[in-house]
């Protein structure tokens, strides 16, 4: 008889567990299989694929180009390299903001299509009944407030958020009508800490913050930005666990250089 090693997935309960455990959340990007697989053997609790790939994937100075098709495909790539952590998928610009009819579907796409867990959209009140719709649905949601890349024609700028009075309690009544609406977490882009703390702390549900500040539930970053792939983008928020570009850098040169010396293969590397 085969012994199999029972693997307990996260899920959205686990992390609102780990919020009341206070045990914070790791969560990173990934957009294909191989990346996929290293993270989810580390021990990420939950990988989302954003549409942060139309930047660092395909090289697009926003996120606004990248579609659903193409989302689809990074997020079916993804969950072949996953058994445990939960993946969350970004609903890309223009798939949601018409009405919840069409978020509804382009959620309902992404589920089918990918096997992905849960869905992730940008914006507080105005995306609501979307939100509500999508959940009724049986699908999972994570919010997006802050700095949320889809409007950055609105706001014109990639600087830090809601500093000023109004801005902020907008944003703290989002958040309380996101959580109301059955959202599971919210990610918190790029706002001041003590408001991400004040809204952290009035919420059940977990705070995922990117430039948020050390009092958010869980954290999250983008791959190529905090393993070094991308060294051009140094905001002061980001950790970078590697230097990636350079390592790779190194290695192909050499490459280069074994190939041309005829060094590579040797007589061990060929049949
Ligand atoms: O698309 C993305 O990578 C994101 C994170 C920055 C939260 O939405």
């Amino acid at each position: 008889m085969s012994v199999q090693k029972e693997i307990k997935k996260v899920t959205t309960n686990t992390l609102l567990r780990m919020k009341a455990k206070g045990e914070k959340i790791a969560m990173i990007t990934a957009y294909d299989y191989s990346f996929a697989k290293i993270f989810e053997e580390a021990g990420i609790d939950v990988i989302l694929v954003g549409d942060s790939a139309s930047n660092v994937m395909a090289g697009h100075e926003t996120t606004l180009p990248i579609t659903l098709d193409q989302m689809i495909y990074h997020a079916s790539s993804v969950i072949r390299g996953v058994e445990r952590s939960l993946v969350v998928v970004d609903l890309p610009f223009g798939s949601y903001q018409g009405n919840s009819k069409e978020a509804l579907h382009s959620t309902i796409r992404i589920m089918k299509e990918t096997g992905a867990h849960s869905i992730k959209l940008e914006g507080g009140e105005e995306v609501l009944e979307s939100i509500k719709r999508i959940i009724s649905a049986g699908v999972p949601v994570m919010g997006h407030l802050g700095l949320t890349p889809q409007s950055i024609y609105k706001f014109g700028t990639y600087t830090v958020r809601a500093k000023e009075e109004a801005e902020a309690e907008k944003l703290k009544q989002d958040a309380r009508l996101l959580q109301e609406a059955g959202c599971f977490a919210i990610v918190l882009e790029k706002i001041p800490a003590q408001l991400a703390r004040e809204v952290s702390e009035s919420l059940s549900i977990p705070t995922i913050g990117i430039g948020a500040g050390r009092f958010c539930d869980g954290q999250v970053l983008v791959m190529h930005d905090m393993l070094g792939i991308n060294t051009e983008f140094k905001p002061r928020f980001l950790r970078q666990y590697l230097n990636l570009n350079e390592q790779v850098n190194q290695a192909v040169k050499q490459y280069i250089t074994d190939v041309k010396s005829a060094d590579f293969p040797s007589e061990h590397e060929q049949y």
